[in-house]
């Protein structure tokens, strides 16, 4: 439980620097970028928990149980998911800059920060 508070600490002291800083849409990513850099420049925002989260119904980061069942259907499967953008997931999270491997990698990253 701890630990759960901590990183949602994190997440919330991130989205809050993402929003301060306007950064979101407009991201840096290039082909080199990490995993974890794409997940903070543009899936965090919503996949955080916080506001936007909770506006859009986004799965939140580490929720075990709203994960489950996404986790269930494979990494292959969200990673299309995330490509073309579902309801309201946009398209690569509005990653214009990111390969399609870059999107499954970030999925990966997700998945393991959430099992
Ligand atoms: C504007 C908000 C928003 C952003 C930005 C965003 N997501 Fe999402 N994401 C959502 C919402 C909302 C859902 C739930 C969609 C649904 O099933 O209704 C979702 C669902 C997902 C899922 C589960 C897909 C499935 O199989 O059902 C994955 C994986 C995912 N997002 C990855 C990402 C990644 C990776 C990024 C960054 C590159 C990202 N998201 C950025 C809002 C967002």
């Amino acid at each position: 439980m701890i630990v759960r508070r901590t990183i949602k600490t994190c997440c919330s002291f991130i989205m809050l620097s993402v929003l301060v800083g306007c950064s979101s849409g407009s991201s840096s990513v290039t082909a080199t970028s990490s995993a974890e850099e794409i997940y903070v420049q543009n899936c965090v925002a919503c996949h955080s928990g916080g506001f936007k989260g909770w506006m859009t119904g986004a799965p939140e980061l580490g929720d075990k149980a709203v994960w489950e069942p996404l986790i269930a259907k494979g990494v292959d499967v969200m990673t299309t998911f995330s490509i073309k953008g579902v309801n309201k997931m946009p398209a690569k999270g509005s990653c214009k800059t990111c390969s399609d491997q870059q999107i499954k990698a970030t999925v990966q990253y997700m998945v393991e920060k959430s099992k």
